[in-house]
């Protein structure tokens, strides 16, 4: 199965994209934790993409898709699946991935698109917390800990990410409909693209996905 999770900022993309990477065995490659990963190392990488993402812009695109190239060629189970989280965003994007998979002569299975209305996303996104630590996703309503501020999985410390404030994320959805709208209608085209409501819990919205795949892997 090899898949891409797309949505808006804050639609569950990676929520539902490790719960998925981890019941399949897929390899989960989210390029926004590649990111702040690199900028936490103080690598030269994350020093380049830093302003970009506290200003909630996107990251240019031959950076991007430098990276997951980097990624897909070091993978040994790429050829068996993977699930993307937040790449790509721009139609640029899209097309570069055609470019590497038929490289290596792979086919993308399905576009799971979380739709999202705006005013939940800002919901979500203000009261969600990470990990400092392992970077498990919690929200002080939806998903608590059972510790207020610490990690139930390694104890590490709760943090608001530096782009959850709100007018990064007013700037983060304006980007997202601006420039992976187009992302959306380019595999909708490709007949690749399939909806999936993403109001509800997350156990029910996974429901609602396996739904899916249950379809298209019989199709
Ligand atoms: P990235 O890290 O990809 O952020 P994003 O797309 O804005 O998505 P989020 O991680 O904010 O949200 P999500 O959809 O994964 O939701 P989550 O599951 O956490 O990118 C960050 C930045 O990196 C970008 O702005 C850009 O600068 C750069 N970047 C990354 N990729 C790039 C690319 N390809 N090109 C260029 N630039 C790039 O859930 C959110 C909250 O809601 C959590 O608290 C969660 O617990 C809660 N929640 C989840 N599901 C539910 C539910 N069903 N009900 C209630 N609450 C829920």
């Amino acid at each position: 199965m090899r898949l891409i999770i797309l949505g808006p900022p804050g639609s569950g993309k990676g929520t539902q994209a490790s719960i998925l990477a981890r019941k399949y065995g897929l390899l989960y490659l989210a390029t926004g934790d590649i990111f702040r990963e690199e900028i936490k190392q103080k690598t030269d990488l994350g020093r380049q993409v830093e302003s970009y993402m506290a200003r909630g812009e996107l990251v240019p695109d031959e950076l991007v898709v430098e990276v997951v190239r980097r990624k897909l060629e070091s993978s040994s189970n790429s050829s068996i699946g993977f699930i993307f989280d937040g790449f790509p965003r721009t139609e640029r994007q899209a097309k570069e991935l055609d470019k590497l998979l038929s490289k290596i002569n792979l086919k993308l299975s399905a576009v799971l698109l979380i739709d999202v209305p705006d005013d939940e996303v800002v919901k979500r996104l203000s009261g969600r917390r990470i990990c400092a630590r392992c970077g498990a996703v919690y929200h002080v309503e939806y998903n608590p800990p059972k510790i207020e501020g610490t990690c139930d999985i390694c104890g590490g410390e709760l943090i608001q990410r530096e782009d959850d404030k709100p007018e990064v994320i007013r700037r983060r959805l304006q980007v997202y409909h601006e420039q992976t709208d187009p992302v959306i209608s380019y595999y909708e085209k490709n007949n690749l693209l399939y909806r999936v409501d993403g109001l509800g819990e997350v156990e029910e919205v996974h429901r609602k996905i396996e739904t899916l795949l249950k379809q298209f892997c019989n199709e």
